[in-house]
């Protein structure tokens, strides 16, 4: 077999046939499911009359094959591993073929499937093409008609995109429902569902004063985990229409849960498909966490209704065009459901620790690739939360207002047309009036820019010198890269006063917070009339994707932390203050050094405790440490055993210097109030439950008790699983072993809190998590098919930083042995596992040896093309 071929950008052609309509009959059986489809197709008038048709197919059985009703010879086509060829056809013709195929033995999930007896499909990107032979591209939009038959008692419910028109019954205990969809969409968004499913209704009216139909389809032990993505749904409607003026364009709206399903969930038309993970929550089984994931995901989907389908991509190096725009308009809706400033917090954290380091590593992409070998690989964080760093910075450059009416341009010019980005950012210049050329190079330019900052007050002029020199990191074939257009929102905050100063530039008074834009290598500002010496406040709350370096001192940063008028800004500076102190202890650590406790650090601790800031999820997260990924991120070799040893140092200094102060900090916030995943619960449960983590980490004997009671008070997931965790991870196994097991007992039959009991034992830091691992991938509730198992054991264990990174290479070893084993299962996960083996040239030269000859293990083996493209990257 050949290697498998990269596609290009540049290679674009337009289709040569185009779909009008599209009429599929599914009669479905586990290993037999027959798909019978009828295309209207119609040659592009531009096109030759000689052009083959050309159809994409994998893993299909073609039974018969009609143009317009008469039968083909075998001679008048061909069929390929990826599809089938016809020579010669008409102008314009109907399609007929019947196909079949084996739901129950699809375990890459994509396609047509089978997940736990139920039938359900994921198309996007390219699955369409394994449920009948089609153009299986974006540009490609039909109506559909879809007739579901399936058996009356296994398959009760039987569901497709669109509205139900008809349904009825058939011999032998079979049954049929007919859908059709009046929008036509792209075949990504095709969805069929059929199984034992159980509903919740509920109902929306637009603002247009329609009615919709809301509806949540689950297992029927399900049924009381569904209020939370029902509330978030109606929340996410009408946000879209008084934020975007985007109102829903069906009668009906469904949402269904599936236990097996690689990502988070599917945007299909009017079906949308959620990993049960992504859509199910109860106070009694999901953490706050959990409910802000599904109001965040049941909000993304429904959003794509326009970013994504009315309006979809033309290719799929377009894909950032619907995915950057959707997380950043998921991204402003949880903002403002819940407290803006830990929103952004959080997002960035994220952010700068993991797409920071895809960005510096061998699988480094633009947000708009110039070519892929699997598309799937390409669902990054990189298209995703980087493309939403680039939307945010476009809503900031022209402003609400220019940005909504860039919007409303975008949706009314191209609804029902697959686009590119330039069609998007063309309707944001033409709405602003600004140049946005220099700006594009943020699409096509990987890796993370670096700005170095110079500042200097020159006390006999008043004014403030800053100077900014941008570079970007060489990336897999980009070597030179051009300089961005970069917004930086900053203010000067007066060391006296501790105010912000009115920034004078070029005799503009622009106020007390002002957007310079870099958009040359070196640039210097001069800020005239500035009366006190300053410390600069920069890339406040991170108004661009960039790593910025300025000398600040710790005193510069201590100040910060209680005068910098931006939120964001004063936590940011918390944490470059404790980067300063982790340094320092990091360095000790490998020089074998006593390690001392910078008191700067405990005393700017001490006076945000003292002095907490009104919102109390901001301070839990001022007082939570960076993590061991992030700090990894900032060193130039990762030593992790340093990272680790430092971390837990400042960790328990602080808990020693101020543990009088968490102990009240944790009484204060103690509640016994009924259980609501609310802003000001989440809040105060986090404030509550960093400081237990700081008691617990001394092994206070008071902390421990409190832990234990807060276990076994069993009020909530969320502090339920904190103390479990918080047990887990100290030394204290005769408090951890009864904890583990009564939750396990407990929990045994719900696969979601299992795996949350999987993560909390494979991410521990003593040295028994690797025996652990493998003995818990013998234990009934795990399975390597199901992608939640395999992300909740073996994922986890990839993020334990000291355990996977063993020195003796088992935790290497055990990931390529899962990977190898996925590869043939489930390609697409076994692909994303890879990810942390990929890293290997920012370890030591053990490490490095160790984790390459996984890789080359890999290599070894026959891969499915997503293993081989990631694999190849990382060795190259
Ligand atoms: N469009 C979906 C979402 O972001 C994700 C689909 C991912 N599909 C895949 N095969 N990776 O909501
Ligand atoms: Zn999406």
């Amino acid at each position: 077999m050949s290697d498998p071929q990269p596609v290009y950008l540049s290679d674009y052609q337009p289709p040569a046939y185009r779909v009008t309509h599209t009429e599929l009959t599914f009669d479905l059986d586990p290993a037999a499911t027959r798909v019978k489809a009828r295309l209207q197709i119609e040659r592009q008038a531009s096109v030759d009359a000689t052009t083959p048709l050309q159809l994409d197919g994998e893993q299909l059985t073609l039974h018969a094959l009609l143009i317009d009703g008469a039968p083909l010879a075998n001679s008048d086509y061909q069929v390929t591993e990826q599809g089938l060829r016809i020579d010669q056809v008409p102008a314009s013709f109907t399609l007929e073929s019947d196909v079949e195929l084996s739901p129950q033995d699809n375990t890459a999930l994509e396609g047509l499937y089978q997940s736990n007896g139920m039938y359900c499909t994921q198309c996007e990107a390219e699955g369409f093409r394994r449920i009948t032979f089609y153009p299986d591209r974006p540009d490609v939009m039909s109506t559909f008609k879809v007739t579901v038959i399936g058996d009356r008692q296994r398959e009760p419910i039987l569901l497709a995109n669109g509205n139900p028109v008809e349904q009825g019954e058939l011999p032998n205990g079979r049954h049929f429902a007919t859908w059709e969809d009046p929008h036509p969409k792209p075949c990504y968004l095709f969805a069929l569902v059929a199984g034992d499913l159980h509903k919740v209704e509920d109902h929306f009216t637009t603002q247009s004063g329609r009615k919709v139909t809301l509806q949540i389809w689950v297992e029927e032990e399900n049924l009381q985990k569904t209020d939370h993505a029902m509330g978030s749904l109606k929340r996410a409607m009408a946000w879209d229409e008084q934020a975007y003026g985007r109102e829903y364009d069906l009668d009906l709206f469904m949402i269904v849960a599936v236990n097996d399903f690689n990502m988070g969930a599917m945007e299909n038309k009017g079906l949308n498909i959620f990993n049960s993970a992504a859509v199910l929550a109860h106070p009694d089984t999901a953490t706050d966490n959990a409910f802000q994931t599904v109001e965040g995901i049941v909000a993304h989907e429904y959003f794509h209704n326009w970013s994504g389908n009315r309006v979809t991509c033309r290719d799929w190096f377009q894909l950032s065009l619907k995915e950057g725009f959707t997380v950043f308009r998921d991204q402003c809706f949880s903002a403002e459901t819940n407290s803006a400033p830990v929103k952004r917090i959080q997002d960035v954290s994220f952010f700068r620790t993991a797409q920071f380091a895809e960005d510096a590593g061998p699988t480094a992409h633009p947000v708009r690739p110039d070519h892929y070998i699997e598309i799937t690989n390409f669902y990054t964080l990189t298209i995703y939360e980087k493309g939403a760093e680039i939307v945010r910075m476009l809503c900031n450059l022209v402003g609400w207002e220019a940005f909504r009416q860039g919007s409303d341009q975008y949706f009314q010019r191209f609804d029902g047309q697959a686009v590119t980005i330039e069609d998007f950012v063309d309707c944001m210049a033409e709405a602003s009036g600004l140049d946005l050329s220099q700006f594009m190079r943020w699409y096509s330019q990987a890796g993370t820019p670096e700005i170095d900052v110079h500042g200097e007050y020159d006390y006999a002029h008043g004014e403030y010198h800053l100077t900014l020199r941008q570079r970007t990191p060489a990336t897999p074939d980009q070597v030179d890269k051009e300089p961005l257009h970069i917004p930086i929102a900053m203010g000067l905050v007066g060391t006296k006063s501790g105010q912000d100063l009115t920034l004078t530039l070029d005799g503009e008074k622009l106020g007390r917070q002002a957007v310079i834009h870099l958009r040359d290598d070196e640039q210097t500002f001069v800020f005239t009339d500035v009366a006190e010496a300053p410390v600069p406040s920069l890339l406040r709350n991170f108004s661009a994707p960039v790593k910025l370096h300025f000398p600040y001192s710790r005193e510069d940063l201590a100040f910060l932390l209680t005068h910098d008028s931006d939120g964001f800004n004063r936590w940011d500076a918390g944490q470059r203050l404790a980067m300063l102190a982790l340094d320092d202890l990091i360095a000790a650590h490998r020089n074998g050094v006593e390690k001392v406790m910078d008191s700067r650090v405990v005393e700017a601790f001490r006076s945000l405790l003292a002095n907490a800031p009104a919102d109390k999820a901001v301070l839990a997260e001022m007082l939570t440490l960076p993590s061991e990924a992030y700090i990894a991120e900032q060193q130039p070799i990762v030593d992790v055993d340093a990272i680790h040893a430092a971390r837990e140092f400042i960790r328990q200094s602080l808990a020693m210097a101020l543990r009088d102060e968490f102990m009240a900090t944790f009484e204060a916030n103690r509640s016994d109030d009924a259980y609501a995943p609310i802003p000001e619960q989440i809040a105060q449960r986090s404030l509550k439950n960093v400081a237990l983590a700081y008691l617990v980490s001394i092994e206070d004997e008071q902390g421990l008790a409190l832990c234990e009671a807060q276990f076994a008070a069993d009020h909530n997931m969320t502090d339920v699983r904190h103390a479990l965790t918080l047990l887990v991870h100290s030394d204290r196994d005769d408090l951890a072993s009864p904890a583990l097991k009564s939750f396990g007992e407990k929990w045994a039959h719900d696969p979601l809190v299992m795996d949350q009991w999987f993560s909390v034992q494979v991410s521990r830091p003593q040295a028994d998590v690797i025996d652990r691992v493998k003995y818990l991938m013998a234990h009934p509730a795990f399975s390597l098919k199901n992608p939640n198992r395999v992300r909740a054991l073996i994922g986890a264990f990839a993020q334990n930083r000291v355990n996977f990174h063993r020195l003796d290479g088992q935790g290497y070893a055990l990931l390529a042995d899962v990977v190898i084993e996925l590869n043939r299962l489930n390609p697409e996960i076994a692909a994303r596992l890879i990810t942390p083996l990929t890293r290997w040239q920012r370890f030591d030269e053990t490490r490095q040896e160790l984790m390459r000859s996984q890789l080359e293990r890999i290599q070894r083996e026959p891969l499915s093309s997503n293993v081989y493209e990631v694999v190849e990257k990382a060795l190259a």
